[in-house]
C-alpha cells in the first residue's frame, strides 16, 4: 500500500492509496499523526468484506468526508449509500469516489433523495434502501438526530448483526462538549443508550466532531454560526479540521468501539470526541428518567412500532 500524503493548504491534508509501498511525505507533526491514523484505518477496515455504509448527510461536509474516507479505506469495495437532498452534489461525489478507485473494484453507489425534515419522506426512503440492501453495517447520521431512520433501518441492521458482521450506528451531534440544556445532545446520549440496551450486538454512538470546515459555517440559520465561518478560516490550521481529516479520526473511534464495551455502564453505547477518544460520561446529562420520555416520545412522534 502507498499512502501519499501533501499539504493541501495550511494544516490540511490530502490522501489517495495505491498498492505497493508506503510514502509519506508529511510537513508537520500533526500530519505525521494524520498518516497513521489513515494507516490505522485503512488495516482496520481490511477486515469487512464489501460493507454496506449509509450515510444520512453524505451530501456535503462530515457524512461527505466518511463516505469518501470509507471508499478509500475499502479500495473501492463499499456499497455506499448517500442520503440528502441535493442530486447534483451527491452525483458529483459519487464521480469523484468512482475516479478516486485504482482498478477493479466491487462496491456500488446509490443517491436516495430525502429531505429528512419531513417524517413522512423517511418511511419510503428507507424502504428503497431496505429493498436493495438487506443488511447494513453502518448507518452514520449527519443531518440531524434521525431516530426515525435508524428505527426503519433497523431490519438491515439486525440482519448483518445476526449474519455475524459489525453492524454500527453513529450520530454526529456534540457528545461531551455541550450543557445539560442542550436538549439534542443529551436526546443523543440517552437515545444511543436505549438503543443499545434494545439491540444487544449493535454499536450505537454519539459523536463530537469538533470545528470542521463545511458548509455548515456559510449555510448555518444562526447569525453566530455564519459571524465563525466569516472569522475562523484566519486560523484555520490552529482551530479547525477539514471535512477528510474529521472523518479520519471519527471513523478510529467507530472502530475502536466494540458491542460488548461502552463508554458508560451499558455495552454498546459509546461517546466519542473530535480525535475518535472515548469521552467516557464526561458532560453527560441524561438520567433514566429522560431516557423513557425522550424514547416514549420519539416512538409516538415517529409513528414507529417497538424497535
Ligand atoms: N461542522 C462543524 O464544525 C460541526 C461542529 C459541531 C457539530 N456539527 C454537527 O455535525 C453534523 C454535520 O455537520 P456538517 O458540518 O457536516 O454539515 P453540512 O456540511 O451542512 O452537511 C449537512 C448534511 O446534512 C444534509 N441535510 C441537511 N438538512 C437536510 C434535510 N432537511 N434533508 C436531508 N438532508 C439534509 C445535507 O444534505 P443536502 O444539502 O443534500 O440536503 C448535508 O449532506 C450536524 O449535526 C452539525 O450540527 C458540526
Amino acid at each position: 500500500m502507498r499512502i501519499y500524503e501533501r499539504p493541501r493548504s495550511s494544516g490540511e491534508a490530502f490522501y489517495t492509496h495505491t498498492t505497493t509501498t508506503t510514502t509519506t511525505r508529511p510537513s508537520s507533526k500533526r500530519n505525521n499523526g494524520m498518516a497513521s491514523l489513515v494507516a490505522s484505518n485503512l488495516a482496520a477496515a481490511a477486515k469487512y468484506k464489501n460493507p454496506v455504509a449509509v450515510f444520512v448527510g453524505g451530501t456535503s461536509g462530515i457524512g461527505q468526508g466518511m463516505a469518501e474516507s470509507l471508499n478509500r479505506q475499502t479500495k473501492g469495495n463499499a456499497h455506499i449509500v448517500l442520503v440528502g437532498r441535493n442530486k447534483d452534489a451527491a452525483e458529483t461525489i459519487i464521480s469523484k469516489m468512482k475516479a478516486a478507485n485504482e482498478g477493479p473494484s466491487t462496491g456500488s453507489y446509490d443517491f436516495v433523495p430525502c429531505d429528512v425534515s419531513s417524517l413522512p419522506n423517511i418511511k419510503p426512503a428507507a424502504a428503497t434502501i431496505l429493498s436493495k440492501h438487506p443488511k447494513i453495517n453502518f448507518l452514520v447520521l449527519t443531518a440531524g438526530y434521525l431516530w426515525s431512520f435508524i428505527h426503519e433501518l433497523l431490519p438491515s441492521l439486525r440482519s448483518a448483526k445476526e449474519a455475524g458482521e459489525d453492524v454500527k450506528v453513529l450520530s454526529v451531534y456534540a457528545a461531551g462538549v455541550a450543557g445539560s440544556g442542550d436538549a439534542a445532545a443529551v436526546g443523543n446520549d440517552v437515545m444511543i443508550e436505549e438503543y443499545a440496551t434494545r439491540n444487544p450486538g449493535i454499536v450505537f454512538t454519539h459523536a463530537a466532531p469538533g470545528a470542521v470546515r463545511t458548509n455548515i459555517l456559510k449555510s448555518s440559520d444562526s447569525v453566530m454560526v455564519r459571524g465563525m465561518g466569516r472569522v475562523l478560516p484566519l486560523f484555520a490550521s490552529l482551530f479547525t479540521v477539514s471535512q477528510d481529516e474529521c472523518a479520519e479520526y471519527l471513523w478510529s473511534g467507530l472502530y475502536r468501539s466494540t458491542a460488548s464495551t461502552g463508554s458508560g455502564a451499558i455495552p454498546g453505547a459509546h461517546r466519542i470526541g473530535s480525535k475518535g477518544q472515548d469521552l467516557g460520561m464526561k458532560a453527560y446529562y441524561g438520567t433514566p428518567e429522560k431516557r423513557k420520555e425522550v424514547w416514549e416520545e420519539t416512538v409516538k412522534v415517529t409513528d414507529t412500532t417497538e424497535a
